[in-house]
């Protein structure tokens, strides 16, 4: 939605904070031996905790407060009894509902010896987001966000998922406009003032390629290769973006 009101505005960042720390909670628990269940019910009651509601829980009949993506999981992978173990990386995505507002965010977290390949991946993820966050102002368009989160990742050897993207976000969790993470500048949506984004690039370590899992939910890479994801909601401005799950 575009942020008419400082209400609204208020109302994003608050939801914001709830996303943060549900996030904050979950890189306390996420060490070998966890469960990715154990970690969903600390996402869960972090939210709870803050008077908000954990709005996966439900959405089309997803059944957790959380997405928790494991190695070569791209997204949307189901907490379960799987143990978290040593070298893997861990993506936990995490949208809340606080007062009619939602926010959106996801980070993938290292655990144990991760392997340097697997820790570039991570960080390549994030600075996707930064790079794309760059031309993240009023007057660019989508594909200007786009396309530099696609340029970084490739340049940096990276696949580029394309089957999910980003997307508005506002009093419902998907809003227009599509937030994809490959482009070409100057095409797409404009950006305006008050427009609120997830912004969220998913890169593979090999193709971009993915499959969904016979759970109908969780999203693999189609080669094995592992995956990270790294997302923030964020208001657009005629200046710099304001980050509001940071
Ligand atoms: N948080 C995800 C996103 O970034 C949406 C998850 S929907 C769910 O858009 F149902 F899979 F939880
Ligand atoms: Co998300
Ligand atoms: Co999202």
């Amino acid at each position: 939605m575009i942020v008419k009101t400082e209400a609204d505005r208020a109302g994003m960042r608050a939801a914001g904070k709830v996303v943060k720390a549900a996030l904050d909670a979950a890189e306390k628990v996420v060490r070998e031996g966890v469960t990715t269940l154990e970690i969903d019910a600390v996402v869960e009651q972090t939210i709870r905790g803050l008077g908000a509601i954990p709005s996966t829980k439900g959405f089309e009949g997803y059944p957790n407060a959380s997405c928790i993506s494991v190695n070569d999981v791209v997204v949307h992978g189901i907490p379960s009894l799987q143990v978290v173990k040593s070298g893997d990386i861990v993506s936990v995505d995490v949208t809340a509902l606080l007062n009619g507002y939602q926010s959106d965010a996801a980070r993938t977290f290292l655990v144990g010896n991760v392997s340097e390949a697997d820790r570039k991946l991570v960080t390549a993820a994030q600075a996707a987001f930064f790079a794309g966050l760059e031309y993240a102002k009023s007057g660019n368009r989508i594909g200007d966000v786009s396309s530099a989160i696609q340029l970084y990742s490739e340049l940096n050897g990276y696949g580029v998922v394309r089957a999910l993207t980003g997307h508005g976000i506002g009093r419902k969790m998907h809003e227009p406009p599509e937030v994809p993470n490959y482009g070409r500048k100057h095409s797409g949506p404009p950006l305006k003032n008050g427009l609120c984004l997830a912004i969220e690039p998913m890169i593979t370590a090999g193709d971009w390629r993915v499959k969904i899992d016979r759970d109908g939910w969780t999203v693999r890479t189609y080669d094995g290769s592992r995956a990270a994801h790294y997302e923030n909601t964020v208001i657009i401005t005629d200046g710099e973006p304001e980050i509001l799950t940071l």
